[in-house]
């Protein structure tokens, strides 16, 4: 039987399941905490977008939320001077690898990063960090949606649910650092690749990178709460 333990975020009692992540012990709760790369299902989180940093009293540094287990008598404050600033630059780093035409992408007002920037008063331009310019060429090879690598925060999001929903490895990271990508085998583009076009991959796009080319059939509702980004289930 799993153990209740009882925990205080900004000031707020809460009980929940002893060794459960921080962050979805949060948003459960209805306390905000920036992430991207987060997935609760997986038991080891990547933790590489670097946003869901808190503190914890007694704890030296801010940690990431998605990767601290929740202890009895833990307490957490999710804003902070230190927080504040780490999540700005994390934020900012991942601006400079993203193509900011808002206003040309099909996720325009309907984007994570859109609506991380306003919570957190964040502007979305190319501020301290200069752009990381990368040439990518956009695969509109399947016939209902596409891919703007330019727009990819690679949240790895769409890998998973490649891989452990559609069940197909059609997808997956490819190259280190600033090369770091989001591709098929060999590169290939999608159409060409075993990717059976079931866009499952699409649904969990946190922003405009994979798209319904259809506008209508695009993502709806609050960006906070799109599929790859929910707290349960
Ligand atoms: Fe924790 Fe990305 S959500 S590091």
């Amino acid at each position: 039987m799993s153990t209740s333990v009882t925990v205080t975020i900004d000031d707020r009692q809460i009980k929940a399941r002893a060794g459960e992540k921080l962050l979805w012990v949060a948003l459960e709760n209805g306390i905000y905490i920036p992430h991207l790369c987060a997935i609760k299902e997986e038991s080891r989180p990547n933790a590489s977008c670097r946003l869901c940093f808190v503190e914890i009293e007694g704890v030296d540094r801010p940690v990431t939320s998605c990767t601290r287990p929740i202890e009895e008598g833990m307490v957490v404050k999710t804003r902070s001077l230190r927080v504040d600033r780490l999540v700005k630059t994390a934020f900012e780093l991942i601006l400079s690898d993203h193509n900011l035409k808002c206003r040309e992408c099909p996720a325009n007002r309907n984007c994570v990063l859109q609506a991380i920037a306003k919570e957190r008063r964040i502007k979305l331009r190319y501020d301290r960090f200069k752009p990381i310019v990368r040439e990518f060429a956009l695969d509109d090879s399947p016939a209902e949606f596409a891919f703007d690598r330019s727009r990819c925060v690679l949240c790895g999001k769409c890998i998973r649910a490649d891989r452990e929903e559609a069940k197909i490895g059609a997808i997956g990271f490819a190259r280190r650092g600033i090369n770091r990508v989001v591709t098929t085998f060999k590169d290939l583009p999608l159409a060409e690749s075993i990717c059976t076009e079931c866009m499952l991959c699409v649904d969990v796009c946190p922003v405009g990178a994979l798209y319904y080319k259809k506008s209508q059939r695009q993502k709806k509702g609050n960006p906070l709460d799109y599929p790859g980004n929910k707290s349960s289930g």
